[in-house]
């Protein structure tokens, strides 16, 4: 199966492709799978309804078979840039499942929390572990990131839940 590890931060400057790199090396544990970083940057979405919708995004939605997000909280949400890609596919997003990892001042938790709201509306089942990293104490200087290993058991187990459900999903679409 494959997945796409989505980046929903297009700050300048921003820490998500850390994040997401360190997830792409324990998912790699799992060559029987391939898990891609999916830039939301590299599709320079429009605002959605402001142009016509961005058909290379959608595709790229359409060809993965789950998803796990990358999620940063800005003031106690998620990134709008996040949502509108969220907000920009419709069916391509049905009957899958996804794995959420955050962080954030106190691990990012409350946009982790929103967004499984919005994704249920797009018909995608978010699997229970959430890897959430501690600006404080994964981050230095809250820009370099470097989680304890600790943190990798969690990973594991979201990529568990991920996979599995992802496999029963694959039966009804
Ligand atoms: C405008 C702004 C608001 C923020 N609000 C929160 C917040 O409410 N809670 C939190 O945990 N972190 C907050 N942060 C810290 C971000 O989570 C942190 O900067 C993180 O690195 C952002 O992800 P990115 O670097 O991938 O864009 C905020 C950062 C900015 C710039």
């Amino acid at each position: 199966m494959k997945f796409g590890i989505i980046l929903g931060s297009t700050r300048e400057g921003r820490v998500s492709p850390q994040v997401g790199a360190y997830i792409q090396s324990i998912a790699a544990q799992r060559p029987e799978h391939e898990f891609e970083i999916v830039d939301i940057k590299d599709f320079d979405l429009p605002f959605m309804g402001t142009a016509a919708p961005n058909t290379a995004w959608n595709d790229k939605i359409a060809s993965l078979d789950g998803y796990i997000f990358i999620v940063q909280e800005y003031n106690h949400g998620f990134a709008a840039s996040l949502k509108n890609a969220v907000d920009s596919a419709r069916e391509e997003w049905f009957d899958k499942a996804a794995g959420i990892v955050s962080y954030g001042s106190g691990g990012g938790i409350r946009a982790a929390e929103q967004l499984r709201t919005v994704l249920a509306e797009q018909k995608v089942a978010t699997v229970r572990t959430n890897p959430a990293f501690n600006l404080f104490t994964d981050f230095e200087n809250f820009t370099d990131f470097q989680p304890g290993d600790h943190m990798s058991a969690g990973v594991n187990d979201m990529l568990d839940e991920l996979t599995l459900w992802s496999k029963a999903f694959a039966t009804i679409r």
